[in-house]
């Protein structure tokens, strides 16, 4: 009843693309992680779509879009992203923002850039959309939810949070923060956003109880993971597959197919480590190739080889049922593609993936290495109609992972997908 899509490395795997596909067949399409850190593009008749808030599924009109209670939303960003939709002819009346879904306010922004400054060398490359101070004060429980933004206790809730705020802003030498112009400016946010407010926990066991499909969007990635990805160069929301209960309160026993998203190569943006990284000319060809430059802050994105140990860690730990590869067009403009089959660290050959700081910063990655060349493959529409060359890479992957690619990208256009 319930599948879900999460990437399975760093993020920008081409998420957005395989909600979009699969949504087609869903009734519901639910994010339930992250905030505008996430970017998820859609390719539409040669519009580029580009969702940071707003499920991907939502191009499909029949779809009811609901963003989850474990999402942070900055309501400006999600204002001028349903505007967007409207512009280019869609109705947005079948959005739905969970009661319990925190708020990013201005100073968890400048909160955000202001923590970077004095991190030094713990610096994480944040999107600066101010994650992390969000969702600290959602433990801290001093964060306002979407509940509290349209009632009359937010102006309270907000006064006192931003005189907190301003305490700290000030110690360390940052501008303080207005509270009447915030108000002002937000609580017109708030009568535009009240009527998609509601409890989208119960519409979702609704749905369950009556047999509705629903697809769960996962954000960031497993290796962005704040458990299990590689801290702390991680985001600060759970990517990974029990995300989707606490962040839509979807228990497990509902979930069916866990699709885990990957890139017939790999790419990271921010600090942190990166075992497969190139950062020679054939790194810098496959990030012009894939155009591997950030959908949210425009960052090039660092590239590699795809690893197939962090692969497993991610179908082990979310236990993905099946893979979706895209990028396969990209990689094959390569004459000799190289695959991470398992690491050595400390002289060891090591096949199971660690998040130990000094295993991901001293291993070496062992490769084997393919053909590539395999022309033009954008006419592809079946498995059987790849060359031999683009067989042989994707079976040795599955025979790895010991797990299926479903779906395989031609393309970033919407049509661009192998489904077999
Ligand atoms: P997401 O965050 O996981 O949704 O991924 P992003 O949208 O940030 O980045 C993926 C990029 O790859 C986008 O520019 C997509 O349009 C593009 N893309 C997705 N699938 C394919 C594919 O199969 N081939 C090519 N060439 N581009 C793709
Ligand atoms: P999608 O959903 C790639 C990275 C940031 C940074 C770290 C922490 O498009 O795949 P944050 O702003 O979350 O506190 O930053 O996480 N990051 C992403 N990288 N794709 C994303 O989302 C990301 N969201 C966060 O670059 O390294
Ligand atoms: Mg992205």
């Amino acid at each position: 009843m319930v599948d879900v899509v999460l990437g399975a490395f760093y993020g920008d795997e081409g998420k957005g693309k395989i909600i979009d596909y699969l949504s087609k067949d869903s009734k519901y399409a639910v994010r339930f992680s992250g905030g505008n850190n996430a970017g998820h593009t859609i390719e539409v008749d040669g519009k580029k779509f580009a969702f940071h808030l707003i499920p991907s599924g939502i191009l499909n009109k029949n779809v009811k879009a609901i963003l989850g209670n474990g999402v942070v939303i900055d309501p400006k960003v999600l204002i001028e992203e349903i505007n967007n939709l409207k512009e280019n002819g869609y109705k947005v009346d079948n959005l739905y923002i969970s009661d319990k879904a925190h708020l990013i306010l201005p100073y968890h922004i400048e909160l955000d850039g202001m923590y970077e400054d004095i991190r030094k060398e713990r610096k994480i490359g944040t999107t600066k959309r101010g994650i992390g101070p969000a969702y600290c004060d959602k433990y801290e429980r001093c964060g306002i939810r979407m509940e509290d933004f349209i009632s009359k206790n937010f102006k309270e809730y907000l006064k006192t949070n931003v005189e907190n705020k301003n305490v700290i802003l000030k110690a360390f030498g940052y501008e303080e923060i207005d509270f009447d112009k915030v108000y002002n400016e937000y609580k017109e946010y708030a009568k535009i956003l009240k009527p998609y407010v509601c409890d989208t926990t119960t519409m979702i066991h609704k749905a369950l109880k009556n047999n509705e499909k629903i697809l769960c969007e996962g954000a960031q990635a497993t290796l962005l993971d704040i458990d299990f990805g590689s801290y702390p160069y991680v985001t600060s929301s759970s990517p990974t597959i029990g995300g989707v209960s606490t962040g839509a309160g979807i228990g497990s026993r509902y979930i069916n197919e866990v699709y885990g998203v990957i890139k017939a190569y790999s790419s990271r943006v921010g600090e942190g480590p990166y075992v497969t990284e190139l950062k020679d000319e054939i790194g810098d060809k496959i990030r012009e190739l894939g155009h591997e430059y950030g959908t949210t802050t425009k960052r090039p994105r660092r590239c590699g080889w795809l690893d197939v140990v962090a692969l497993n860690y991610a179908v082990m730990l979310n236990g993905i049922t099946g893979i979706a590869m895209n990028h396969l067009d990209t990689i094959g403009k390569l004459d000799k593609i190289k695959l991470c089959v398992a690491y050595e660290y400390k002289g060891k050959k090591e096949e199971y993936f660690s998040t130990n700081m000094d295993f991901l910063t001293n291993s070496k990655p062992i490769y084997e290495e393919f053909d590539g060349n395999f022309g033009d493959i954008s006419k592809c529409k079946t498995y059987d109609s790849l060359p031999e060359n683009a067989k042989k890479y994707i079976e040795r992957i599955e025979e790895l992972t010991n797990t299926k690619i479903k779906f395989i990208g031609t393309g970033p256009g919407r049509e661009d997908i192998i489904v077999r």
